[in-house]
């Protein structure tokens, strides 16, 4: 059986020894005569499988000893929700800065609880850039300032923090997380689902400075409190055991490969592959993101046309280069780059990119 590269924005490839050693040891972890995911999340066994994790998670990600991690159950989205309920008063102002769907999404999820203030919204410029930091209007008082740092549709990424001094700044970092070195500290809170670069789909992490923790925030249930879920190092309930395994494995292989340096330098390469041969393609390939607002991860491209489209869609597949059609709300083509896709996967699309242009141009 071959493995292809896969583009998909998420869930999204794994790397191949993860699943190869998730594989080994699916009928009998460590001698155990038992799977993983059959054993209880209160065990020695499973209680190593997590403190394992949290801790070189911690280690790649470089979290201050002030930071707590939360492995939560489920996707993003959830997070979004619980960031209004734990850290803002019932009708206290949180400002918004959107630069894509998914900032539009996080907005969406909080309006019941919050006055949403958008301090800035990139869309009338059709997302193609981040908004400029001297443009934001930040409210007084604001419970938190929440970004997107990585657009995982629109294909726009902040490069670097934005300094924000009126209230903790808060990212969703879902589909840019681990790609490069990140001081944490200049956030209140980070929050990704796991599905595109830390493992698979079903676990979030969640980074929170822990004097954040005491804010009483809105009524709500324990199993929605941060702090509760913090307090029971994440088993405040029964915790999504396999998701946190493959997430381990993942974090483990990342620091086996060089850390968030080593990606930051084959991220780079990888997608400046591609947006080359975008740029070197007379517009045949067209990306619309300002350059300086390009995302190393997600990277939306389109063709003349939709007969093109469709055809570059089925070819590319056919020669072993999956999941390249682009999200149904912008149409297009879309290649994500996560961690675990390697630069030759990148030089294969290239490859093909070029070679459907000089047949089809
Ligand atoms: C940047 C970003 N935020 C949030 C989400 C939503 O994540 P989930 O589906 O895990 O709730 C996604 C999903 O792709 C995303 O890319």
């Amino acid at each position: 059986m071959a493995r292809v590269y896969n583009f998909s924005a998420g869930p999204a490839t794994l790397p191949e020894t993860v699943l190869r050693q998730a594989q080994a040891e699916m009928l009998d972890w460590n001698g155990v005569g038992a799977s993983i995911v059959e054993l209880s999340h209160r065990g020695a066994e499973f209680m190593g499988v997590a403190a394992q994790a949290e801790a070189d998670l911690r280690r790649l990600l470089s979290v201050p000893d002030d930071y707590a991690v939360l492995f939560m159950a489920g996707g993003a989205t959830t997070q979004q929700a619980l960031l209004a309920l734990n850290f803002a008063a019932p009708g206290q102002t949180a400002d918004y800065v959107v630069s894509g769907h998914w900032g539009k999404t996080a907005i969406r999820q909080v309006k019941p609880y919050v006055d949403v203030h958008v301090a800035a919204d990139g869309e009338p410029g059709g997302f193609r850039h981040i908004p400029p930091r001297e443009a934001w209007s930040l409210s007084e008082g604001a419970a938190y300032v929440h970004i997107t740092a990585n657009e995982t549709i629109h294909g726009v990424e902040y490069r670097g923090t934005p300094q924000v001094d009126t209230a903790p700044l808060f990212a969703d970092f879902s589909s840019s997380i681990a790609s490069e070195p990140v001081d944490v500290s200049r956030y209140g809170l980070i929050y990704a689902g796991a599905q595109k670069n830390l493992g698979p789909v079903g676990i979030s992490v969640v980074i929170v400075r822990r004097e954040l923790l005491q804010r009483a925030g809105q009524p709500r249930a324990d199993i929605f409190t941060y702090a509760s879920h913090a307090a029971r190092d994440s088993m405040l309930n029964t915790p999504p055991t396999w998701n946190w395994y493959l997430l381990g494995l993942t974090v483990k292989w990342m620091l086996d490969e060089g850390g968030v340096e080593e990606f930051a330098r084959r991220n780079a390469a990888k997608s400046a592959l591609v947006y080359g041969a975008i740029d070197a393609s007379g517009g045949f390939y067209r990306n619309e993101v300002a350059p300086a607002a390009r995302s190393r991860m997600n990277i939306p491209f389109f063709l003349p046309d939709d007969t093109l489209t469709a055809r570059f869609v089925g070819e590319s597949k056919a020669a072993g280069l999956l999941a390249l059609k682009g999200h149904k709300s912008v149409g297009g083509l879309r290649a994500s780059l996560y961690n675990a896709l390697p630069l030759e996967g990148a030089q294969a699309l290239v490859d093909f990119m070029r070679d459907f242009q000089q047949r089809n141009g």
